[in-house]
């Protein structure tokens, strides 16, 4: 999709498929939408009156208004103006662009940026609309042999605004087009059945960014690499499957006139179960179709990396990835099995189900040899997770200050939240095993908190942030389906690590 800039200063001059001008709740028009109204003699204070209230989450199309050339003007409601925020804005967004695609119209101006708002700047408004954009215009059809919808028309999206803040809403643009594009990879990575997304597919998709991407350097350890780099944990989980494992590692590296010397990397580390039947601890049959999205995390690390090399930050970022099924059969872990980890720490699997921890502990190790700045490593790891914050807010697990905090704050400014969780020592205790160095399990209680403790203690020697997305990255029900988060947060934290 093309996004660019709109500086007609008079709107109801602008030529356009779909115009998008913003109301408040009570009536309150903002200053695009009394423009409009004006020029077409109150055609948006007379629907005022009657069908439609401002409300959050609606819009109305308005045709062949009088005096505006516009085609349609699609007045979107912002709630109430003493409520309106970054997330509310953003919010109107994604309505305004979902109805551009659900009228199928092929390009469509926004002015909803126009209007100010705490927390954000033009920038940050138009980064949303571009991001907002891309989502909408997302279709799972890989393995469809009808289009349900017609293929989505809308090939160009502006921000209104004056010629003096073009560049900052271009600015903006790029980097939610990036978002966006990133969002849309994790997504069909996400969606995409397990037999197709495998993990030799996942390594494929990586290679295929590589050529793609100038800056992205990528490399696929076979089995028999894994195993001559000592991840004995990791293969302890692949062996009990017949589909063959890999290790992705991915590196942005920003052009030598522009590197930013002498700063550590960024690295970023996924869990890529291409399906997690819980192993010999077998799942329940039911919604067990869902554990096609243990790979989520993995899908966020490449959506985050194409991000990164489509912005061609300044700044080195290393996306790593462990990648296999989990499986019950004649080779699988059983409970009782203790592996011994590349960290050489000894491990007791008492549950075959636990084994998102027992494939990143070894990423983690790995990681070392980059002498990070930082590692984040993203995983849907524990069903507690999503017990304790359920679909809302990533957990969010750190000793680090710092780093949680700019992570949390990360999240803000992306719309794509996280919520920080304990991590002290004394949970480490429940870890406790008679016959190894480490249990994988900490029992019940603080299922989610256990889980990272466990995962603690492979990154000692580094700054290091947990991210638990098992909530966030895809929904159940109706809306089924991947939803590309953490792409938007830990682009934007990227970002905010990159500035020149
Ligand atoms: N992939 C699951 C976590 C999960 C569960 C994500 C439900 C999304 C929804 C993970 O591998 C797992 O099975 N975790 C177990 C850990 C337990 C055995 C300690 C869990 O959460 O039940
Ligand atoms: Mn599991
Ligand atoms: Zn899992």
């Amino acid at each position: 999709m093309e996004f660019s800039t709109q500086t007609t200063a008079a709107l109801q001059q602008l030529r356009s498929a779909a115009l998008g001008v913003g109301v408040f709740a009570d009536g309150v028009l903002t200053p695009a939408a009394d423009v409009i109204d004006r020029a077409s003699e109150g055609a948006i204070r007379a629907v005022l009156k009657t069908e439609f209230k401002g409300k959050a989450g609606t819009h109305l199309v308005l045709r062949n208004l009088p005096g505006v050339k516009a085609e349609r003007v699609i007045v979107v409601g912002l709630g109430k103006q003493q409520e309106y925020s970054a997330a509310a804005h953003a919010g109107a967004e994604q309505v305004f662009a979902s109805a551009c695609i659900g009228l199928n119209v092929g390009d469509g101006v926004s002015a909803l940026s126009s209007v100010e708002c705490e927390g954000t700047t033009l920038r940050s408004r138009s980064r949303a609309l571009a991001a907002a954009a891309l989502r909408a215009g997302y279709r799972y059809e890989a393995t469809l042999t009808k289009d349900r919808e017609p293929a989505p028309r809308l090939k160009k999206m502006l921000v209104w605004t004056t010629r003096a803040k073009a560049a900052e809403a271009q600015e903006g643009l790029k980097e939610g087009s990036a978002i966006g594009n990133g969002v849309n990879l994790a997504r069909l990575l996400g969606d995409l059945p397990p037999n197709v997304c495998t993990p030799t597919y996942l390594g494929e998709t990586a290679k295929k960014l590589g050529k793609e991407f100038k800056s992205l350097k990528v490399e696929v350890l076979n089995r028999k690499q894994i195993e001559a780099e000592g991840m004995g944990s990791f293969l302890s989980v692949a062996k009990g499957s017949d589909e063959p494992p890999v290790f992705i590692v991915l590196r942005h590296a920003p052009a030598a006139d522009k590197k930013d010397k002498g700063k550590a990397p960024l690295v970023l580390v996924g869990k890529g179960l291409t399906f997690d039947s819980g192993g010999i601890s077998i799942k329940p049959a039911a919604n067990m179709d869902e554990m096609k999205y243990d790979m989520c995390g993995a899908a966020s690390v490449l959506g985050t990396l194409r991000a990164v090399a489509e912005l061609d930050l300044n700044r080195e970022v290393i996306g790593l990835i462990a990648s296999c099924e989990n499986m019950p059969s004649a080779r699988a872990n059983k409970p009782g099995d203790v592996v011994t980890s590349m960290s050489g720490q000894t491990i007791e699997i008492l549950n075959t189900d636990a084994e998102g921890r027992l494939v990143l502990c070894d990423a983690l190790t790995y990681a070392e040899r980059f002498k990070p700045e930082a590692v984040i490593d993203i995983a849907t790891l524990t069903g507690a997770c999503v017990v304790a914050l359920g679909h809302v807010n990533s957990g969010l697990f750190s000793k680090d200050d710092e780093l949680a905090n700019d992570l949390l704050a990360a999240g803000r400014e992306a719309g794509d939240t996280a919520w920080r969780m304990p991590l002290d020592d004394a949970y480490q205790e429940q870890l406790r095993s008679k016959f190894a160095d480490m249990a994988n399990i900490g029992g019940m209680p603080a299922g989610s908190v256990t889980a990272a403790c466990f995962l603690s203690r492979y990154a000692s020697s580094y700054r290091w942030a947990h991210l638990d997305i098992a909530g966030t990255a895809w929904k159940s029900g109706k809306e089924k389906g991947a939803t590309g988060r953490p792409v938007p947060l830990l682009t934007q934290f990227l970002m905010s690590r990159s500035e020149a």
